[in-house]
This record gives structure tokens, sequence and C-alpha cells, in this order.
């Protein structure tokens, strides 16, 4: 059991070993201002050549400085993908594999991503693909990518129908988790981040949630001692989790908790809501549905809006256009990874999921998830939705 209590004191050069706990776990490396220690890693290994993913302003920022001092050590070579999501596309993969193969990649090369989730997507992927199975490490940018992407050895592109529809797992060498990144991160990519840390708490640590509610603030101003403690124990709050299911199979599901909203709406809007806004109004709705199906009280309801929208900031108005239909549309197009029906995570209470058909997911009368849907947009709208029979 974590005490989130405990303060950690995280002065410059300061860093801890974690392990992502998964099938292959990777030692994870985290702290605040640790590059000092990066090239003392890396020289524990062999490498023929580095190949140094990111994208333009993130070598701009920092990746430069970071490249010509692995270069003054390694034959180095430098790759700028295209920033966000937007490298997440299969022309991409095969132009980053066929540029590799031709620069001269080997089973010897050791490929790095620097930057957000998205770098190390495509760059995990690639390093699985390439002679079916390369090394890469991680260096995080973003909360997202530290807190969350990194902690799964999933990655993978996304398809013209969905999100990472292609994909594999892979494990990194080993993942870097340095906090002194995020001082640029913009507050919304941010928030992005601590959404999932947010959905943690609600799922299975409710401590956590205490911890939240005295370190959060809309505005997410934190000194870089506060923003370290509170990435780490993101970071400890994931891993309780995985320590129990370390395939993400049984237990670890609980982790899409307001996923099927969530995804529903990152499928609709395509590309113009972040992952982690939809997760965002994806755990308000879920905790509607738990109120609808007799698990949530008002009060529970209530504590899900005052984290989402009071302590985290995240209060933008519903996307336009988006009705019940076509949410309810959306969902069913993007289940189709999982099954014809629609099935949620629920909690059964704060702290826990519920767990009726021993998968941790509950299938859900699809009238009952429309009147739902109906409610919430209406009273987030103010307008009356029209749900066809
Ligand atoms: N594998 C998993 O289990 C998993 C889990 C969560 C998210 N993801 C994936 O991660 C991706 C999202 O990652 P993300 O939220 O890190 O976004 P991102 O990688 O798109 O980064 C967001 C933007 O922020 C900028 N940026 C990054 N670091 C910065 C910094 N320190 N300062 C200033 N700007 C910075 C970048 O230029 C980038 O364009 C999605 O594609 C999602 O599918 C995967």
């Amino acid at each position: 059991m974590i005490d989130y209590n405990i303060t950690q004191e995280w002065t410059a050069g300061k860093m801890v070993e974690l392990s992502t706990e998964l099938e292959k776990p990777s030692p994870f490396y985290f702290g605040y201002d640790i590059q000092q220690h990066l090239l003392n890693e890396l020289s524990k290994h062999e490498f023929d050549k580095i190949f140094f993913f990111t994208e333009q302003n993130m070598f701009e920022l920092y990746g430069e400085e970071l490249f010509h001092e692995l270069n003054a050590k390694y034959h180095c070579l430098l790759e700028i993908v295209p920033p966000g999501e937007k490298c997440k596309y299969f022309p991409v993969l095969e132009e980053v594999c066929e540029t590799l193969i031709a620069e001269g990649v080997s089973k010897k090369s050791l490929l790095i991503a620097f930057g957000g989730g998205t770098v190390g997507n495509i760059v995990g992927l690639v390093a699985g693909l390439i002679y079916r199975g390369i090394r890469f490490i991680e260096i995080s940018t973003t909360m997202t990518g530290i807190t969350d992407s990194t902690l799964s050895n999933k990655q993978a592109v996304n398809g013209s129908t969905g999100k990472n529809h292609f994909g594999l797992y892979h494990s990194p060498l080993f993942i870097w988790g340095d906090t002194k990144y995020l001082k640029t991160e913009p507050p919304f990519s941010k928030r992005c981040g601590i959404i999932e840390g947010i959905k943690n708490g609600f799922i299975a640590e409710p401590t956590f949630l205490d911890y939240l509610e005295k370190t959060l603030n809309p505005e997410l101003n934190f000194s870089q001692q506060d923003l370290t403690d509170l990435a780490y124990k993101i970071i400890l709050s994931k891993l309780e989790i995985l320590k129990q299911d370390p395939s993400e199979k049984h237990l670890g599901i609980i982790l899409e908790y307001g996923h099927t909203f969530g995804h529903g709406l990152e499928w609709l809007l395509k590309g113009k809501l972040s992952h982690g806004e939809a997760v965002s109004y994806g755990m308000k709705i879920a905790a509607e549905l738990g109120k609808e199906l007799g698990f949530m009280s008002q009060k529970d309801v209530d504590l899900h809006y005052y984290f989402i929208e009071e302590k985290l900031g995240f209060n933008n108005p519903w996307p336009e256009n988006v009705t019940t239909n076509l949410l309810m549309e959306a969902m069913i197009a993007d289940n189709k990874k999982t099954g014809e029906e629609l099935r949620f995570v629920m909690l059964e209470k704060i702290g826990q999921c519920y767990n009726p058909e021993g998968d941790y997911l509950m299938t859900v009368d699809t009238k009952l998830v429309e009147k739902v849907l109906d409610n919430y947009i209406q009273k987030a709208t103010g307008k009356v939705a029209v749900t066809t029979a």
C-alpha cells in the first residue's frame, strides 16, 4: 500500500529506478534534471549506431544539445518525424523503416525516441519491426509519456478508421523520465496526462485522490518539486494496477475506465479532440451511467466533476455537433476491436471496479446508454438531444 502523503525530495540530479512491472519489464529511470546519468546508463550496452528520433520543435527546445552530447561518444544519426499524431501513420512508418535500412541500421543499433507519446509509439513500432525487433529507448518529454504511454509496451500507428489499429508489443531497453522537460509542456497537454492519474484514483487508489485533492490546481501552477512528485505518484498509481496484471488482460482492463465513451469521441472527431480530453468527458459520462445503474450516488458523480473540472481545469464546452446518435454509432464502430456489444468499465464505488462478468467489463443495455448520453449532452449544452428509435 502506497502512502501518497509522503513527499519525496526531488533535488536536481536525484534519480530513482522503478520497473514497468510488465511481462517484459523495462528499467524506468525517473527524476528531475537527470541527463547527467544518461551516458552512464548507455555505456552499460554496446551499439554500432544510434538513431535519434524527435520532432523539429523538440529538437530546437532540448534535442539538439542532447544529440550533440550523444554524438560526441557514439555514431549518431538524426531522424526528424512529423509532429504529434501526424507521425503515427503507415506512410511515415514505411518511410522511416526504409530510411533506416538505407542508412545502415543493424541488429546492434539503438533507436532513441525523444518526445511525447507519439514519437515513442512510432519509434517503438519501427524498433519492433526492423529485423523482427531491435533495441530502443524512450526519453519522454510529456506528462502522458512519462506517466502513462511508456508504462505499457504497446506500440502502434493509426488506421484510416481508428486509433492504434496496427501495432505490437515491444519493450524498450529502458525508459527515461526527466521532469525538467515538463517545464515547457503546454498546460492542455499536461492535463491530458494528469487525467489518467485522476482515473487511477477513481478505479483503484482512493487515497491517491486525497493526495490529488491537496496537490492539483486548475491553473496547473506547480513548483518543479511538486510537479516531479505528482508525476512520480501518477506512475506509482498505475504500477500498483499493472503489478496485479502485467499483461493488462484482466484487472488491467480497469485502466480503460471512461475510455469506451472517450474512444468513441476520439473516433468521431478524428484528431480534433485529444485522448486526454476525450477521457475527461468519458469519465463523467461513465459516472452518470453508474448512477443510472444504481452504483453511484449523486455525491460520487459530483466528485468526478469536481476533480476533472474544478481541480484539473478540464472544462471545455461539449464538442459541437456531437449528438447521442453520432456518438453511439462511433462507439459501436470503434468497438470492433472487442466485439459487437457495448461494454463498460464501471465503478462499484469510488476506488473499486464492478466485475459482474468476470472480466471487469459490463454489458449495458443500449437504450440506457442512450438515455444517459441524452441527459448528459442536454446538461452540457442546454439543448434537448433528439434520439431516433
Ligand atoms: N501505448 C500506450 O499505452 C499509450 C498510452 C497513452 C497514450 N498513448 C499515445 O500517446 C500519444 C499522445 O502522447 P502525448 O500526449 O505525449 O502527445 P504528443 O506526443 O503528441 O505531444 C504533444 C505535443 O507536445 C509537444 N511537446 C512534447 N513535449 C514537449 C515539451 N516538453 N515542451 C513543449 N512541447 C512539448 C510536441 O511537439 C507534440 O507535438 C497518443 O498517440 C496516444 O495514442 C499511448
